[in-house]
C-alpha cells in the first residue's frame, strides 16, 4: 500500500510501505476512501508552519472503512468513520472541562505527528467518529473543516435575519457561509479575490458580496473573520456594530491593532475559536445528513491520490475550494 510522505518541505512523494499487522486493543485499521487537503497540509508542505515535524506523512481529514478492530474499540469491520484530527490528553484542566480543543498536550495529525494520507491507517479509536451509513462520502469528507465553523458560529448569538459579514471565502469561510445561509442569516461576504466571492453566491442569490476596499459605512451584528490576514482582522473590528461580536477564526502570527476604545465603548465581544470538540463533530455530521443543508459549492474536485502533485499544486494556487484525494485504486 502507498502513503504520501514529506521527507522535507516541498518534497512530497508516494511511498510504498508495508501494511500494519498487529493492532493495540484500542486501535482500528481503516481503509481510506477520501482525504481532504487542508490549509495546514499546504503549510506543512511549504515549510511555513514552525512547529511541524519532518519527515512527516501529511493529512488529517480522512474518511474510511474499518477493516480490523482491536478488542477494546467500539467499532467493527465495515463501519465507516471519519478522523478526529487532533489528539487530547483527557486529563488536563481544559480536557476535564470538556474543552479538549484547547488541551495543553494536543497533537495534530500531519503536523506534529504522522498524518493520515495513506491507503490504510491504524489509529486509536478515540480519534475517529462514526459516519452514518446513509451519508454520502462527498459530504462526510467535509465534516472536519465544517466542524470548525459549527464550533465557531455557536459562540455568537446568530438567528434568522442576523446581519453577518464573513471575511474570506476560502474553504473555511465558505463553510461558515453554508451554515449561515442554512440558519437564515443576512449574509455579506468579503474577499480580495472576486472569483472567491462568486463561489459564495452559489449558496444563494441573497448572499451579498463586498470587496474589502469598497466598504463604506456598513456595519454588521456579527463578523466572522475567516481570512487570517492582518488587514482582514483589522477590518473585522472596523465593521462590527455596537453590541456586536467578532468571531476570530482565521489564524495569523502577525500583530494586529484594534480600536480599543470602540471595543470598550461599543461593547463589542471578540470570540476566539479553535477547532472543535467531539460534540461539534456530531452536530456537524447531523447537519451534513440534512438534505436541505446545501454544502455542494465547497467541494471543488476529487482526484486519484496518484495525482497528488497536481492536487497539491491546484490547492496551492488558491483557485479552488476543497480538493479531495481518492485513496482507493492503484
Ligand atoms: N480557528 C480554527 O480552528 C481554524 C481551523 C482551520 C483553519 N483556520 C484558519 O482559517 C483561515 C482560513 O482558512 P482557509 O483554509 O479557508 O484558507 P484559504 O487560504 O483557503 O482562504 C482564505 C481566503 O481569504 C482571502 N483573503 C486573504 N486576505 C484577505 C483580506 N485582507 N480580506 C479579505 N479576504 C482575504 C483569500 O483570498 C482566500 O479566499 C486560515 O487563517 C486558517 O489558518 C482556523
Ligand atoms: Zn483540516
Ligand atoms: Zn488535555
Amino acid at each position: 500500500m502507498y502513503e504520501l510522505y514529506l521527507e522535507k518541505p516541498g518534497d512530497l512523494k508516494a511511498k510504498e510501505i508495508a501494511t500494519a499487522t498487529a493492532l493495540e486493543d484500542n486501535e482500528i485499521k481503516i481503509k481510506v476512501i477520501y482525504g481532504g487537503i487542508c490549509g495546514s497540509d499546504l503549510r506543512v508542505f511549504k515549510g511555513s508552519l514552525p512547529y511541524a515535524n519532518y519527515p512527516c506523512r501529511p493529512g488529517h481529514e480522512v474518511l474510511g472503512t474499518v477493516v480490523e478492530a482491536g478488542k477494546n474499540s467500539p467499532y467493527k469491520a465495515g463501519d465507516k468513520v471519519a478522523s478526529f484530527p487532533n489528539t487530547y490528553c483527557g486529563e488536563c484542566e481544559f480536557c476535564r472541562q470538556g474543552k479538549t480543543n484547547i488541551c495543553e498536550s494536543k497533537k495534530s495529525f500531519g503536523v506534529t505527528v504522522n498524518g493520515l494520507f495513506a491507503q490504510e491507517v491504524v489509529i486509536d479509536s478515540e480519534f475517529v467518529v462514526p459516519v452514518p451509513a446513509d451519508l454520502a462520502d462527498e459530504r462526510a469528507i467535509l465534516v472536519e473543516p465544517f466542524a470548525v465553523n459549527v464550533h465557531g458560529l455557536k459562540r455568537a448569538n446568530i438567528t434568522q435575519g442576523t446581519s453577518v459579514a464573513v471575511i474570506g471565502c476560502g474553504t473555511e469561510g465558505l463553510l461558515s457561509i453554508a451554515l449561515l445561509n442554512h440558519m437564515g442569516a443576512d449574509v455579506t461576504v468579503l474577499d480580495i479575490n472576486p472569483a472567491k466571492m462568486e463561489r459564495a453566491k452559489e449558496f444563494s442569490k441573497n448572499i451579498k458580496t463586498l470587496h474589502p476596499a469598497d466598504v463604506k459605512n456598513q456595519l454588521f451584528e456579527v463578523v466572522v473573520e475567516a481570512a487570517g490576514a492582518k488587514a482582514s482582522v483589522e477590518q473585522a473590528f472596523q465593521i462590527v456594530k455596537p453590541g456586536g461580536a467578532v468571531i476570530s477564526l482565521g489564524i495569523t502570527g502577525d500583530e494586529v491593532s484594534y480600536p480599543a476604545i470602540r471595543i470598550t465603548r461599543s461593547e463589542v465581544t471578540i470570540y476566539g475559536t479553535i477547532i472543535y470538540t467531539k460534540k461539534d463533530f456530531t452536530d456537524a455530521m447531523a447537519l451534513l445528513q440534512d438534505p436541505t443543508f446545501n454544502v455542494a459549492p465547497v467541494l471543488s474536485k476529487i482526484v486519484p491520490f496518484s495525482r497528488y502533485q497536481e492536487a497539491f499544486d491546484d490547492a496551492l494556487s488558491g483557485n479552488f475550494a476543497k480538493i479531495v484525494l481518492d485513496f482507493r485504486g492503484e
